[in-house]
């Protein structure tokens, strides 16, 4: 199916596989995600072998009907209400203290469990067929960049998993913000759809997680992996867009005349100038500088378009850090080996 209109007969096929402890993908407005039922803990150890995902990194739990988080939440701290009520359905996933009968592995261990309610109606519709919550991560193999598109999903786990809900690309392209409600204070424990400003409308104080700046252990187990990396080596450039396009110009010309293949992820604004500079063979435009939400839209998929033409070295333009510019400037630190500060 491809369509943001869910077919029913399809997807009452999903929602039995989700029920006999299977694997499906299905599509939500952030990214494709990997789900089973969360309430059985054979289904939810498929996940991580379907993914290669490290036992230590806790799932997220989707669920249709905001009541169902007393079902797996043993009490809703501050704020939860008010979060629930403003973003759900929606890109914000609430750590909150987790209810003994959500199986441990959910939650890789911890007494916290991550919840949240998506946008998608094929998501929602998914959910409430199978009558189960269900646990998922992003549909990708464990480090790669997360897929937006179906294909993305089959590229990555074609054979490991039951099936997938295909409904086109994703709306929002990067992943839920992550809020930590068990702290003494909200924190973000990892930027997404949500932005810190639309979270401090509603709650006034609230934090982000220190590690995330500080290149420490993170709270969120998963953001201390390698992530969303692409094949070849991602290098990050950042400084102002005259400059960006000299540093950027001067590294092509060096890894190319290195006989290496070099792909170029760039602002709308200056990606014409590479085109008639360089004539590259490999460049994506990640749209207007000014719209770091559109490029956060299109960067898994210009990641998987450079692996795909084979480019071993990728260089990459820095965006604003305002809005989901913080998610998507997040996304490409982790993905870059070398960031250049000009
Ligand atoms: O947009 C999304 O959030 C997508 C779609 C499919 O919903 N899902 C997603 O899941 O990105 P995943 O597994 O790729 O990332 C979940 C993140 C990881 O960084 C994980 O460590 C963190 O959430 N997380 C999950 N449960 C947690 C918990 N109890 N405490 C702290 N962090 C948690
Ligand atoms: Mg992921």
């Amino acid at each position: 199916m491809h369509s943001q209109v869910p077919d029913i007969q399809k997807l009452v096929q999903a929602a039995e596989i989700i029920k006999g402890g299977g694997l499906v993908a299905f599509p939500t407005e952030t990214v494709y995600g990997l789900g089973a039922n969360a309430m059985d803990r054979d289904a939810v150890a498929g996940i991580f072998r379907a993914k290669g995902r490290p036992a230590d990194n806790p799932l997220i739990v989707h669920i249709a009907k905001a009541v169902e988080v007393k079902y797996l939440s043993t009490y809703l701290p501050v704020g939860a209400g008010e979060l629930m009520k403003a973003f759900w359905p929606g890109p914000l996933t609430l750590v909150l203290p987790r209810h003994p009968r959500v199986p441990k592995i959910v939650s890789a261990g911890l007494d916290t469990v991550a919840i949240r309610m998506p946008q998608h109606p094929v998501a929602l519709a998914l959910i409430k067929a199978a009558r189960v919550p269900i646990a998922a991560p992003s549909a990708n193999r464990s480090g790669k960049p997360s897929p937006t598109t179906g294909t993305h999903v089959l590229k990555d786990l074609a054979g490991k998993i039951e099936a997938i809900v295909d409904a086109g690309p994703c709306d929002v392209g990067v992943e839920s913000t992550v809020v930590d409600l068990t702290a003494s204070v909200p924190t973000i424990l990892r930027p997404g759809g949500i932005t810190l400003e639309q979270l401090q409308a509603v709650l006034g104080k609230v934090e982000m997680d220190p590690a995330l700046a500080a290149g420490e252990m993170p709270r969120a187990p998963g953001m201390k992996y390698v992530h969303y990396a692409p094949e070849g080596e991602l290098i990050l450039v950042e400084g102002d867009l005259p400059g960006v396009f000299d540093k950027i110009c001067q590294l092509y010309r060096h890894y190319l005349s290195q006989g290496l293949r070099v792909g170029i992820l760039a602002s709308e604004e200056n990606s014409f100038r590479y085109r008639q500079e360089l004539q590259p063979e490999i460049i994506v435009s990640l749209g207007s500088h000014k719209r770091p939400e559109t490029a956060a839209n299109k960067l898994f998929s210009a990641l998987r378009s450079c692996d795909r033409r084979h480019a071993q070295i990728i260089l990459c333009e820095a965006f604003p850090r305002e809005g989901v510019g913080v998610a998507l400037m997040n996304r490409l630190e982790k993905a870059a080996k070398r960031r250049i500060s000009l």
